[in-house]
């Protein structure tokens, strides 16, 4: 029996794959997480069963073995099962641990990669995550790390990386994030964007620097993007045939590169 790990994108349906919107109107049963768009649950066929285990924030700690046994359980009665996470379900989504689980209760997993929100998020935004003269690569990290987790990010390491550094689950630790890149000596004149709700009709990006980015509320679901193309949108309004400056901060892209 096989499993379908799916992604379910970030939002907009019509950034599903091929593959997942298939494996959508075919399955007998559905599993989904909380931050999946009901647009995409919307082309789930009408006789599937849909199960939302979607975790709250605070919610109980078995929440994750409580899912592995909902999967197998569904696997043992139906014919096609998926699992679908929002994103990608290898991007901070715990689709690896899903995946080991199911594989050591004999089931087989065929994944499919999902358009993750860390790239989806800036994109919606017009901001390129690599640009030539602003980031030669990108870095993506969790601003929510698992406490029993050994291998703790070194944010004086991501300060002196250089490239973008784009942050999921930052949004109500942004003050805290911009702190510790501060203290480990990152320009505070940094652009930094908030885009939130990526994709989707509450779609809404905060674009600010590091030093005031604890001025601002961030609502989650949002990617933080820090560094020189936060303060992009290369697919926004021209102004007599240039782009306009998100932040006016032209001037400080040019200090940073000097
Ligand atoms: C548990 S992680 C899952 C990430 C997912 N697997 C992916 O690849 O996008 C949840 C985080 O993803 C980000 N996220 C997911 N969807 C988003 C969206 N539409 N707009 C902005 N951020 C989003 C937020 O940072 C949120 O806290």
């Amino acid at each position: 029996m096989t499993i379908h790990l799916v992604g379910a994108g970030p939002g907009d349906p019509d950034l599903l794959t091929l593959r997942a919107l298939r494996l959508l109107g075919t399955a007998d049963v559905v599993v989904y997480d909380r931050l999946v768009d009901t647009r995409v649950l919307d082309l789930v066929a009408p006789w599937a069963e849909r199960i939302d285990v979607g975790k709250r924030p605070g919610g109980p700690s078995d929440a994750q073995e409580r899912i592995h046994t909902i999967l197998l359980d569904a696997a043992a009665r139906a014919e096609v099962v998926v699992r679908l996470k929002g994103g990608d379900p290898f991007v901070f989504g715990r689709g690896g641990e899903e995946a080991e689980a199911l594989r050591a209760a004999g089931m087989d997993v065929a994944v499919v990669p999902g358009v993750s929100s860390a790239i989806a998020g800036p994109a919606a935004a017009g901001i390129p995550v690599t640009m030539r003269g602003h980031a030669s690569g990108f870095t993506v990290v969790t601003g929510h790390e698992d406490p029993a987790n050994s291998h703790h990010l070194d944010w004086d390491a991501l300060a002196h990386l250089g490239t973008t550094l784009v942050v999921l689950m930052g949004a109500s630790r942004a003050g805290t994030i911009a702190e510790r890149l501060l203290a480990a000596g990152m320009n505070p004149k940094t652009p930094v964007a908030a885009v939130q709700s990526a994709t989707t009709d509450a779609q809404r990006t905060v674009r600010t620097n590091l030093i005031n980015l604890e001025n601002h509320t961030v609502d989650s679901p949002a990617i933080l993007v820090i560094g020189t193309v936060a303060d992009l949108d290369v697919v926004g309004d021209l102004m007599e045939g240039r782009l306009v400056p998100k932040a006016n901060f032209d001037h400080l892209v040019a200090d940073l590169a000097s």
